[in-house]
């Protein structure tokens, strides 16, 4: 019910679980946040060794070799000397400050220098090698080269398997030298009638999330904690229990290498200030940051807008944008659900901002939203998708 009045200039989106849709409400597509940088003169000199100077007759005044220089008055050098002296420290101090913060996130960032893990059994990899047509099989394969997020539900990673199951990936991203993403999708009400609709009772799931934890163990890993939850709160049976939830499955990784980001809905869904009270509510602070754009094909300008937006109001958080369909941006008429005409975006790469760490593929392409549009169920591999992801995003970059 809050999702449907319209907030300030954001763009507000109902989400409809009748038809499939997330029906945009107020967007006011013109009215982006272009911000007005102060454009004062820099450097600008002294009225005296600027122009030269109008007579009163309006003709100007040039000083020419062998005439006498224009006159100063004996105090006005030693002033010029110490203003230019102080204005260098000034900007000599600027640019030391900046190389701190540049350092500081750089360091902080941890996708920074880091080759992101591919996983060879992923359902790509498999369907490359598998059943279908020839572009078919071509289009799983380009997906599969790609790192994605690693999902971990309690379907596929049951309770009491879920610990060597996610050790066994971190080993084989350490001997690959690489940096696993997982997803952690399997908290109580998941998706709250939608189409992914399961999860686990709250005291299973704690220990489920246990499980993981101690699998990914201390060395660095990435998690994206349960998409939608927050965003979808308020459609949720009892909005506060799901917040408080999120924020004890976050404790849960405390004391692991992981760096955790909550989900942060996406630019066209929650306003920004909405979406920051969630993700305060839920813990953020104890977070590396949030996810945005999961699942979604919202453009990646738009995304990073938004983030910026949600980090101002939480004072600082990082985020990471998830760009694996949204090559050709997001469909005209809001559709979300296997959405048609999307492209794949972006791969994956780490991004120099004081907000945005990375761009990745959070949702692995080819994988499908629910039935909905012609697929299949929610996850399971969907060729026709593939295919089409890949031919839309080689027409958009001028191949085949
Ligand atoms: C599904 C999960 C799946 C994920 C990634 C979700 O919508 O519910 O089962 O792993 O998408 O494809």
């Amino acid at each position: 019910m809050p999702n449907d009045a319209a907030r300030g200039d954001e763009p507000v989106v109902r989400h409809d679980r009748d038809d499939a849709r997330y029906v945009l409400r107020g967007h006011d597509a013109g009215s982006p946040d272009a911000g007005s940088p102060d454009a004062g003169p820099a450097g600008a000199e002294s009225a005296d060794d600027a122009a030269p100077r109008a007579p009163v007759d309006g003709t100007i005044a040039v000083w020419a070799p062998g005439a006498p220089a224009p006159r100063r008055s004996g105090r006005a050098l030693p002033i010029a000397l110490i203003a230019v002296a102080a204005l260098l420290l000034l900007a000599l101090a600027a640019f030391a400050t900046t190389l701190v913060i540049v350092s500081q996130q750089a360091a902080g960032n941890p996708f920074r220098d880091r080759a992101l893990f591919v996983d060879p059994d992923s359902n790509a990899a498999r369907a490359a090698t598998g059943s279908g047509t020839e572009a078919q099989r071509a289009a799983a394969s380009r997906i599969a080269e790609s790192p994605a997020a690693i999902w971990l539900t309690p379907e596929r990673v049951r309770p009491g398997t879920a610990s060597d199951a996610v050790a066994d990936t971190v080993a084989q991203a350490t001997a690959a030298g690489a940096l696993p993403v997982f997803v952690v999708y399997g908290i109580t009400d998941r998706d709250c009638g939608g189409f992914s609709s399961g999860g686990l009772p709250r005291d299973e799931y704690l220990d489920w999330v246990d499980e993981i934890a101690a699998g990914l163990g201390d060395r660095t890993s990435i998690v994206v904690l349960e998409p939608d939850s927050l965003a979808l709160a308020s459609e949720c049976p009892d909005p506060e229990a799901r917040t408080a939830l999120v924020r004890s499955a976050l404790e849960r990784f405390s004391g692991t290498g992981a760096e955790v980001y909550l989900d942060g809905g996406h630019s066209a869904w929650l306003p920004a200030a909405d979406m920051a009270e969630l993700l305060r509510a839920a813990g953020v602070d104890q977070a590396r940051g949030f996810a945005t754009n999961v699942s979604n094909a919202q453009a990646t300008e738009a995304e990073s807008a938004y983030a910026a937006r949600v980090s101002d109001a939480l004072g600082g958080a990082h985020a990471i944008v998830d760009t694996s369909r949204n090559g050709a941006g997001p469909p005209a008429d809001g559709q979300w659900c296997n959405a048609p005409d999307l492209a794949l975006g972006e791969a994956a790469h780490a991004v120099d901002d004081p907000v945005v760490d990375a761009v990745l593929w959070v949702k692995p392409p080819g994988e499908s939203d629910g039935t909905c549009n012609g697929g299949p169920a929610a996850g399971t591999w969907w060729p026709e998708q593939a295919e089409e992801l890949v031919a839309n995003a080689d027409r958009l970059a001028g191949g085949s």
